[in-house]
């Protein structure tokens, strides 16, 4: 298998396994007891977070930690929008988010909020998939509570000024959260230069378990209050109840940690395989159409490739090469196979969606690994192609 689909995650790095196994067996604590056992374990997850906090550069009392992007975007924008202090009842978010956001604007939508989803930069232009600026600081009204833009999106790996954005929102006093999932630990992430009220992280899109991400809460200059989303047990002061994972702390933090420090040369050598991944594509299958933000600007993560093919279905081509692992340009739901928002929104109608896919280069492919997958996928593409010709 040829493992192409880093967006969609990202295997556990070998040093995160190895951290997390003792909280498993030797160190089992309950975090929240107050006996030996339990300190030791609060201990650790305290370690992993501060680790984490300096590393984005904000207090480690800032962090709540979730089960994952999903459930941290949910608390941040339902938790801040729903406080009885929150007065405003307008929501700003963009047409490419992910449904882990757009379907809680959706919910707020029934109670009472008003949402604008603002469009994004359209197919053909350098910056495609990036929120459309203009449109941004035209939906921003007095009323708004919230604006939620992503940093980097997962399909076309658009990247997102969250600087300029930031400036926005403070401008007119309402709060910016940030799914910020594709971003962490492939792009330098400093809340000290970019301030963000709410950011939401998840660990398995950077080589840590899955089930474990965070939430920063007060990235930014304002106090900010949140609705609890889960009740219980009263842990992280009320804010988010439930026993804390220890292992899955620990492993965040070990894997964030190697991310980071994987910063400095990982992104161009993701890069010169993307790039390399591409022009193998496009030697051997003529009319290949390249999705979003041009490969060679900064508005693009350095290992996304998102591309039309001439023909045939991304869902044929990934049947016709199973060895190699990447995502098609459709999001199943029981038996509808309906185009991506994401590529919709960039201005594809649904049959160019549908013979769309991505590829998500990581950390652990070679060049090998490209070279084979792509001859692979020429000669699988070539076939299909005969077939139905
Ligand atoms: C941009 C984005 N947001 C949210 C999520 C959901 O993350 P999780 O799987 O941790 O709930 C994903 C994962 O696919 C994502 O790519």
């Amino acid at each position: 298998m040829i493992y192409l689909d880093n967006h969609a995650t990202t295997p556990c790095d070998p040093l995160a396994v190895e951290r997390m196994l003792p909280w498993f067996t030797d160190f089992f604590g309950n975090p929240h007891s107050t006996h030996q056992a339990g300190q030791i374990a609060a201990d650790a997850i305290r370690n992993s977070l501060q680790s984490i906090a300096r590393l984005i550069n904000v207090d480690v009392d800032k962090l709540v930690v979730t089960s994952g992007a999903t459930e941290s975007n949910q608390l941040a924008i339902r938790g801040a929008v729903t406080h009885p202090r929150q007065r405003r009842r307008h929501l700003v978010s963009v047409t490419s988010e992910h449904p882990a956001v757009l379907d809680v604007l959706k919910d707020l939508e029934t109670d009472g909020f008003k949402v604008t989803l603002v469009p994004v930069v359209q197919q053909g232009h350098p910056s495609a998939g990036t929120v459309d600026m203009e449109r941004l600081a035209d939906a921003i009204t007095g009323e708004t509570a919230l604006v939620s833009v992503m940093w980097a999106n997962n399909e076309n790996g658009a990247i997102n000024p969250m600087a300029e954005i930031s400036e926005l929102c403070s401008l007119h006093g309402c709060l910016l959260h940030c799914d910020a999932t594709q971003a962490l630990g492939r792009l330098p992430v400093d809340l000290q230069s970019v301030k963000i009220d709410l950011l939401s992280a998840t660990a398995h899109k950077f080589y840590g378990p899955k089930g474990t991400g965070f939430l920063v809460v007060g990235g930014g200059e304002r106090r900010i209050r949140l609705r609890p989303q889960m009740l219980g047990g009263g842990q992280q002061s009320g804010i988010r109840s439930g026993t804390m994972n220890p292992a899955g702390i620990v492993g965040m933090a070990a894997a964030f940690e190697q991310s980071v420090k994987d910063l400095s040369e990982q992104p161009d050598r993701m890069r010169g395989l993307r790039d390399q991944l591409w022009s193998r594509l496009n030697e051997g299958i003529e009319g290949l159409v390249l999705n979003g933000a041009e490969l060679e600007g900064t508005q693009r993560l350095s290992g996304n490739l998102n591309l039309q093919l001439p023909g045939i279905e991304g869902q044929a081509w990934m049947s016709s090469a199973p060895e190699v692992l990447f995502s098609s340009g459709s999001a199943c739901s029981g038996h509808d196979a309906a185009p991506s928002h994401v590529l919709t929104a960039i201005g594809l109608n649904s049959d160019q969606a549908r013979r769309s896919v991505r590829f998500g280069v990581g950390r652990f492919n070679t060049i090998e690994d490209i070279e084979a997958a792509s001859h692979r996928l020429v000669e699988s593409y070539q076939r299909l192609t005969h077939l139905t010709r």
